[in-house]
C-alpha cells in the first residue's frame, strides 16, 4: 500500500492574528492559495494528490476558514505578507505558488516584494490586471449585500462561478456554499475591499524571474478567457492551460485536468 503523505496543521501568528495552515508531503514546497470566500479545503483534492511528489502547503488567508481577521480590509498586500510570515514560520526560502482567483491577486502581490522566493507562479483564472470601473461599483453593491444577508449573497455569487452549460454541479455547488458560509461576515467585507482596492500589476508579468502558468476556464464568467488569454502573452514564456467545458472553478469542475497541467508545469 503506498504510504500515506505526512498531515501537519496548525496556527502562525501574524501580527497577533491566528492564521491556519496544512502541511502535507515531502519535496520543494507547492503553496495553494484559495479563492474569495473558500478556504484551503478547497484545495483537498489537488493538495492530496501533490503531496505525494511535493510538500504542500495549504493557508487558510486573513478572514477565511480557521485564520482571524486582522482588520477592516484585508488588501492583497497585507495577505500576501501573512503568506510571507507563513513561509517564514515554516521556514521555507523558495516554493512553487498556485493562487486561485484572489489567492492569484495575493500570490501577485507576493511576487512583486519577493520575486527571489519563487520557483514557479500558476494564476488558476486568475489576473494581475485592477478591476474595470464597473467591476469596482459590483464590489462596493456588493459589500452593502453582504452586510445584510450573507446568506443570499452566497445563494446568488457561488453558482455563477460554475459553467452554467452543465448542470452536474449541483453536490460542488453545495459544498462550496458550505464553505462560503463558514467564513466569517467580516473577513468576505474586508477581502471584497481588498480586491477592490486592488492595484494592476502587469507591469511585473515581462521580467518575471519565475515560471509563469495560467490555467483559464473556456466559459469563466468572472474572468473571460480571450482577456486572460491576452495578458498570458506580455510574457512570451508563459504556459498556458485551457480548460475547456469549465467556468471559474477549475479545481472543482475539472479536477483531474487541472491536476495534470499543474503536475506536467511544476516537473518543468
Ligand atoms: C474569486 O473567486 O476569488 C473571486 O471571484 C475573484 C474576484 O471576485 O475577482
Amino acid at each position: 500500500m503506498k504510504k500515506l503523505p505526512r498531515s501537519r496543521s496548525g496556527f502562525a501568528s501574524f501580527r497577533k492574528t491566528p492564521i491556519f495552515y496544512r502541511e502535507r508531503g515531502k519535496g520543494e514546497a507547492v503553496v495553494l492559495l484559495h479563492g474569495f470566500m473558500e478556504h484551503s479545503e478547497m484545495w483537498d483534492f489537488h493538495a492530496k494528490e501533490l503531496s505525494h511528489t511535493y510538500r504542500v502547503i495549504t493557508i487558510d488567508l486573513p478572514g477565511h476558514g480557521k485564520s482571524g481577521n486582522l482588520g477592516y480590509v484585508h488588501s492583497m498586500e497585507l495577505m500576501a505578507d501573512a503568506v510571507k510570515a507563513m513561509l517564514k514560520a515554516l521556514d521555507i526560502r523558495r516554493c512553487h505558488m498556485i493562487g486561485h482567483s484572489m489567492g492569484g491577486y495575493v500570490a501577485l502581490a507576493f511576487a512583486e516584494t519577493e520575486p527571489d522566493m519563487l520557483k514557479s507562479l500558476t494564476l488558476f483564472h486568475s489576473t494581475a490586471s485592477e478591476d474595470t470601473p464597473e467591476k469596482k461599483k459590483n464590489r462596493l453593491k456588493a459589500i452593502k449585500i453582504i452586510k445584510k444577508d450573507l446568506v443570499r449573497y452566497v445563494n446568488e455569487a457561488i453558482p455563477a462561478l460554475f459553467y452554467r452549460g452543465i448542470k452536474l454541479y449541483t453536490q460542488q455547488i453545495k459544498k462550496a456554499k458550505r464553505m462560503a458560509l463558514e467564513n466569517s461576515n467580516r473577513g468576505i467585507v474586508a477581502a471584497q475591499q481588498g480586491m477592490h482596492d486592488r492595484i494592476d500589476r502587469t507591469i511585473i508579468l515581462p521580467f518575471a524571474p519565475y515560471r509563469l502558468h495560467y490555467i483559464i476556464g473556456e466559459f469563466d464568467e468572472i474572468l473571460p478567457a480571450e482577456k486572460l488569454k491576452e495578458e498570458a502573452s506580455y510574457n512570451k514564456k508563459t504556459t498556458v492551460t485551457f480548460l475547456e467545458d469549465c467556468g471559474h472553478m477549475g479545481h472543482v469542475e475539472c479536477p483531474l485536468e487541472s491536476l495534470k497541467a499543474i503536475r506536467m508545469f511544476l516537473k518543468g
